[in-house]
This record gives structure tokens, sequence and C-alpha cells, in this order.
């Protein structure tokens, strides 16, 4: 990805931070039917809760959405995003509720940072694996791999491609994204089928033991192959 389209994608998640979470309540989405998010929201909800052991790392953590429901499950959660207004907003989160558990913060482009290799035994990866090109989405998990331990899980949340999403996005391409304000961005985005979802993972090594497509998300919890 060239510099100015991840400025133009950081610039954005920073400016959308005070907002972001309402996609999830299906207010603001891509397609105007809130009921299908919530059903989404509500299954992978589930999943989560399954998910998580040890010390565990969520790449691209935005407002910790999906933190409380794995949380209970982890001795530690190393939380990684660009944007200082998402990681504020996590924090928040994370002091709402209350947990003992030990959180690290860490702002910066993930793949620029540097972390102790093998050093996390699960990871949360959502929303983010549908901004990477190809060549990204390689060295995304090249990077992840080298920091996970052996017999690893991670939990992969993105955008499912559907019948419903194809009438309102296309799969793939520089999309246009609005805030309520009206201020405009262009970032990359693509969406994935269940056959996509089988071969990138097996393309890096990852077994699937779990997965749930809903209309407009998906999760899939995936081993990683020793
Ligand atoms: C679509 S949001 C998802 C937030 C959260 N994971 C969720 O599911 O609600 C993507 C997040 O990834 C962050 N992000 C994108 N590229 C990143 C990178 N290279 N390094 C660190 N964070 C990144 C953005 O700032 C944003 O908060």
């Amino acid at each position: 990805m060239h510099e100015t389209e991840w400025y133009d994608l950081f610039r954005y998640y920073e400016d959308r931070a005070p907002e972001y979470d309402d996609i999830y309540t299906g207010k603001y989405p891509g397609i105007s039917q809130p009921g299908i998010y919530t059903k989404d929201v509500a299954a992978i909800t589930s999943i989560c809760g399954g998910h998580g052991h040890g010390h565990l790392i969520d790449v691209g953590c935005g407002t910790g959405f999906w933190l409380p429901h794995y949380a209970n499950n982890c001795e530690e959660i190393t939380l990684i995003d660009q944007s200082g207004r998402m990681l504020e907003r996590c924090s928040e989160r994370v002091a709402r509720l209350g947990h003992p558990i030990k959180v690290n913060y860490v702002r910066g482009n993930f793949f620029q940072l540097s972390f102790k290799a093998e050093s996390f035994d699960s990871a949360v990866v959502a929303f983010l694996i549908s901004h990477l090109s190809e060549e990204q989405e390689m060295a995304f998990f090249e990077k992840v791999k080298g920091l996970l331990k052996s017999k690893a899980q991670v939990l992969w949340i993105d955008g499912a491609w559907s019948d419903i999403r194809s009438q309102n996005r296309e799969k793939e391409g520089i999309q246009s994204r609005r805030l309520k304000d009206g201020r405009e961005y262009r970032i990359f985005k693509r969406y994935f089928t269940d056959t996509d979802i089988a071969r990138i993972l097996s393309a890096h090594a990852f077994d699937p033991l779990r997965i749930y497509m809903g209309d407009v998300f998906f999760a899939v919890r995936a081993g990683l192959i020793d």
C-alpha cells in the first residue's frame, strides 16, 4: 500500500472514532436494514466468548468493541491501533469493564512495530485484513505468525460478501466512505466469501475451526498449523 493510501485510511479511522461503534447497532450502515447488523453482531459476540487465552494480541483494536466478550478468557491483552482517538475510546471501555486484567496499549502502524517473537498465545484481528492488498495480507500473516506461539488460535472478524452486500458495495477496490458531517474518504476495502476465507487461511497455514457467515459480517476461529 502506498503512503498516501495509508494516510487516508489512518485519517479516516482517526476521524471516525467518535462514531465508529454506530455501525454495530445498525446506524449509518452501508445497508439500510439495521437488523442484519445486530443479528451478525450477536452471533459473533458469542464466538468471541469462546476465544482467547494467555496473552492475546488484538491488531487494529479500534474502540475495543469485541474486547468485553473475550477479555475474561485472557491473562494479558495487548491492543494495537494506529489511531490515538480509537485507543482512547478503547481504554475508556476497558475502564468501564472494571476487569483486573493486564492491558497494554500500543499506538502505531502494526507493520512497523516490533514485538518479541512467539510471545502471544492468541490473537484477534477484526475488520483490518479487508483493508489490505494481497501483498499486505501476506506481510500481515507472516508478521502475526512470527509473534504467535505454537498452536495459537486467531479470531478473524470481517466484512462478508453476500447478495445483500452486493446490492450496495463493490466486492473490492477503492471505495468512498462518509462521516456524519459529510467528510469523504477514499479507502481500499474488500469483502470475503466463505471460499475466499478458506483460501486465505490455507495459504497462510491456518486451519478453520469454527465459522459464522452472516449477511454483513463473518467470524472465523482458526488454529495455526505447526
Ligand atoms: C475497521 S476498524 C476495526 C476496529 C476493531 N477491530 C473492530 O472490529 O471494531 C480498523 C482499525 O484498524 C486500525 N488500523 C488500520 N490499519 C492499521 C495498521 N496498519 N496498524 C495499526 N492499526 C491499524 C484503524 O485505525 C482502525 O481503528
